[in-house]
């Protein structure tokens, strides 16, 4: 997703808002760019790597102020004249988030030249249209909220004021940070943290002004607020690679640190027995994490529980009441599609966020918020945050103490699970399959492997095969079958067979208790039983989908066209 960088203050600012732009690079971008300020705003942006970027600058340039951007296509494919910043007029700006009425602006924008293909241009031009007629910008950034349809975080600098930057958010995260050596405004607190530990969260609507000696935040009637100086408690040293190759599989091993501090923070949960229905929303992995939360509470408090992706729930009937739960689970806190769902639904009944970002925007909508204690999660894939979901799921039906599964888990880390992968890593199609819980772990897997390595793959319900698509299995394709289940396992083995007698190579993971000793497969991963048992079988799942990927050399931790927080729908 795009990010943005803005600087002022006494140090050289080109420095550090290439530095600020690589602590966004985990967000997902295809070309980047700055704007900073000498007797002229001077542009440079480039597409690629934030590095193609870095080749046209001198960073001693003597300037103190900046704006920096990251972007992740939206509107107009990835180039140099779709890259922010852009500069229309007296308006130089860069952008995060979706112009929905874009085409709409356009056709009061005429008199502009337009050279790129992107909504944020048009923006550009409207902000500067609006300012010529007033002189005032805060009282145009001010009237945004009534022209603009989507979403915007800004950040730009005024031709005949250029000792200041100015800011303003709506449904797109936008943090502002004070420092001893100058002022920010950045996507996400990990990116000022090198500087501070202080940050203001922006609200929609909020407008910042701020030069090298101070900062002023006004609201959309451009009264003068007084906002909460908040501070990030989180460990700083620990977004580094350290020891390891790639970000992924250091929050792989991660897990059962995160998993027990998490426990350990935790332990006053919600009480679910009061609500009569339960949904629980999210995408990508967050939804499946939401999976086995409804396994686990139907399981346990008998409670009716819809999962839903967040993108199909915004624009449903969502048949809620006063007793109903939404549970919205999100890694960053940022996703547009939950955040939405999130303002669809909190005025009719009770919201929990399931969230890893301390005061993400999402953690501000709902009405009560649980936070995974993973930590900052750099890889776009993610493993420990998800593991942390679904712990936080199991626990509000389980009471069971945790130190026995988190050696189970250090123990099935000591495998690699790199002979298996070897096996499979040429391949370009690859089938997971399960029954019930195995079949959630299983869609999990399949996201793992085709977000980091490229290979095409399904999960499908075990039984489900023999009504279409076991048509596509034939010699040596890849099957990955789980079964954990002690009441199904023997349905999923008869399923196992079926693709087996088509000539499927099949890897089978099962637990010890369920350990059959038969020709039914070609690799076995056998994992102890537990209560927590999805927290061991997406171990051998997280190391497959990593090296597969490393073997194929991917780019793991930043794979391409993803982003590691979807702010645009
Ligand atoms: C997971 O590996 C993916 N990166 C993606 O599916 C992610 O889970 C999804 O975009 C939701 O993100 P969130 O948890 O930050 O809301």
């Amino acid at each position: 997703m795009c990010g943005i960088y803005c600087y002022v203050g006494k140090k050289k600012a080109i420095p550090i808002l290439l530095d600020g732009l690589a602590s966004l690079e985990y967000r997902g971008y295809d070309s980047a760019g700055i704007a900073y300020v000498t007797d002229k705003i001077n542009i440079n942006k480039e597409k690629g790597h934030l590095s193609n970027l870095k080749n046209l600058i001198d960073a001693q340039t003597d300037t103190y102020i900046g704006i920096g951007h990251t972007r992740w296509a939206t509107h107009g494919k990835p180039s140099k004249k779709n890259a922010h910043p852009f500069k229309q007029g007296k308006i130089t700006l860069v952008h995060n988030g979706i112009i929905e009425n874009y085409q709409e602006l356009k056709k009061i924008l005429t008199e502009y030249n337009l050279k790129s293909e992107t909504d944020s241009e048009i923006l550009t031009c409207l902000i500067d249209k609006l300012y010529s007629e007033c002189h005032d910008i805060i009282k145009v950034l001010a009237k945004l909220n009534k022209i603009i349809k989507g979403s915007y975080a800004i950040g730009l600098i005024v031709k005949d004021d250029k000792n200041n930057i100015y800011g303003i958010k709506k449904n797109s995260p936008l943090i502002l940070a004070q420092s001893d050596i100058g002022n920010f405004l950045a996507s996400d607190i990990p990116a000022i943290l090198k500087y501070t530990n202080k940050y203001i969260l922006l609200d929609d609507n909020d407008i910042v002004k701020m030069n090298k000696d101070e900062i002023t935040i006004y609201d959309s009637k451009l009264n003068i607020l007084d906002k909460k100086i908040n501070t990030f408690d989180g460990d700083v040293s620990k977004i580094s690679k350290g020891k390891y190759e790639h970000f992924m599989v250091k929050e792989i091993f991660e897990q059962p640190d995160v998993l027990y501090k998490t426990y350990l923070e935790n332990q006053n949960l919600p009480d679910l027995k009061k609500y009569n229905k339960i949904h629980i929303v999210g995408c990508g992995s967050a939804y499946h994490a939401g999976l086995i939360g409804k396994y686990y509470i139907e399981k346990y408090c008998n409670i009716e529980v819809n999962v839903e992706i967040a993108s199909e729930y915004r624009y449903k009937n969502n048949f809620i009441d006063k007793n109903t739960l939404v549970i919205f689970i999100s890694q960053s806190g940022e996703t547009a599609d939950t955040l939405a769902c999130v303002k669809k639904v909190k005025d009719k009944c009770d919201t929990l966020g399931i969230i890893n970002v301390i005061d993400s925007s999402i953690a501000r909508e709902v009405k009560n918020v649980i936070y995974t204690k993973a930590g900052c999660e750099i890889a776009v894939a993610t493993t420990k945050a998800y593991s942390c979901q679904i712990l936080l799921l199991m626990m509000m039906v389980l009471k069971k103490d945790i130190t026995n599964l988190i050696s189970k888990i250090n123990h099935l880390l000591k495998n690699n699970y790199e002979q298996i992968s070897q096996k499979i890593y040429n391949k370009e199609h690859l089938f997971y399959i399960g029954r019930d819980i195995d079949y959630y772990l299983a869609l999990e897997g399949s996201l793992k492997l085709k977000e980091i390595s490229y290979i095409h793959s399904e999960a499908y319900p075990a039984g489900e095969l023999k009504h279409g698509t076991i048509s596509l299995i034939e010699k040596n394709t890849v099957v990955i079958a789980i079964a954990t289940d002690k009441d199904l396992v023997d349905k999923t083995i008869s399923n196992i067979k079926e693709v087996k007698a088509r000539g499927a190579y099949v890897i089978y993971i099962t637990t010890n208790s369920l350990n059959q000793e038969s020709d039914f497969y070609d690799e076995k991963i056998v994992i102890e039983e537990d209560l927590y048992q999805p927290l061991l079988t997406i171990i051998p799942i997280q190391l497959i989908a990593y090296h597969v990927a490393k073997l194929r050399k991917c780019d793991i931790d930043k794979p391409k066209n993803l982003a590691k927080s979807v702010t645009v729908e």
